[in-house]
């Protein structure tokens, strides 16, 4: 696993938002041949969106052929409320880009049978020809997607229960009131985000120091879902000064050594 401390949240952004483009410009995306990318919600990525989006406008990249598949999905909040995660994608990337709608996969939180939409998700993947990347976030718990601790390795797109941590985090977008925060969601499994040819994830932030730490110097633990990441080979974390606060001096001087070879 790579481990890029950047300055600051933007330049981590900035980093993260080229390199996929790298990714897709080397994959030279057809539409017999699309680049297919995995994508987060939350505030994490935002510096990253707000990159891509520049790129695209300056003609830097097309999303044409790109093919993307979101982590996850709130269970039952209507898809046009503010802070379901589609509104999120609309606002934050897909309305800013030239990506063809038929492209967008998000999990539908609000389908008949939950269960059947989390496996035909994974038939679309697979039918997509799995992900060549896939972006995540973390949770201050450690979680990735929605997979919250305890969630086993091998899950692949299912329904969760959110633990009470993170309805109390996620409550911070639905006026503090945890009354307002579904209880529930659809989320990519971990072997999902593990199945990409490439995963990275963005840890930006002090409020991620605990997970960044256990992401970089624990052992592999369910306890902690983002630890997986150090079983994917080309598994990238890509931090900035304030997420690695927590880190030992030695695993930080090792891993900014790194940054310059
Ligand atoms: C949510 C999402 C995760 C995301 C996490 C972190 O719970 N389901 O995919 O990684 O929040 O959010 P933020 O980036 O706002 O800290």
């Amino acid at each position: 696993m790579r481990v890029l401390i950047h300055d600051t949240n933007e330049n981590a952004g900035i980093w993260t938002a080229r390199y996929i483009v790298s990714r897709i410009l080397e994959h030279q995306a057809q539409s017999d041949r699309p680049f297919v990318l995995g994508l987060p919600t939350g505030s994490t990525p935002i510096s990253t969106y707000r990159e891509l989006v520049r790129l695209n406008k300056e003609g830097k990249v097309s999303f044409q052929n790109v093919i993307t598949f979101n982590m996850d999905e709130y269970y039952h909040l209507p898809e046009e409320h503010p802070e379901s995660y589609h509104s999120f994608m609309k606002h934050n990337l897909f309305d800013h880009i030239d990506i063809k709608p038929e492209n967008i996969n998000i999990l539908n939180g609000n389908a008949e049978d939950p269960e059947k939409e989390c496996r035909e998700y994974e038939e679309r993947i697979l039918a997509a020809g799995g992900i060549d990347l896939f972006l995540g976030g973390v949770g201050e718990n450690g979680h990735l997607a929605f997979n919250e601790p305890f969630t086993s390795f091998e899950a692949r797109t299912h329904v969760v229960a959110l633990t009470d941590d993170t309805i109390s985090v996620n409550s911070r977008f639905f006026d503090n009131d945890i009354n307002l925060v579904p209880k529930k969601a659809l989320t990519v499994g971990i072997a999902t985000v593990l199945s990409a040819k490439e995963v990275i994830i963005l840890a930006l932030g002090s409020k991620k120091a605990a997970a960044v730490k256990q992401a970089v110097e624990g052992g592999i633990s369910q306890l902690w879902p983002v630890t997986s990441l150090q079983t994917h080979k080309n598994g990238i974390l890509v931090c900035d000064e304030a997420s690695v606060s927590e880190l030992k001096v030695s695993s930080y001087r090792f891993f900014k050594e790194a940054m310059n070879k």
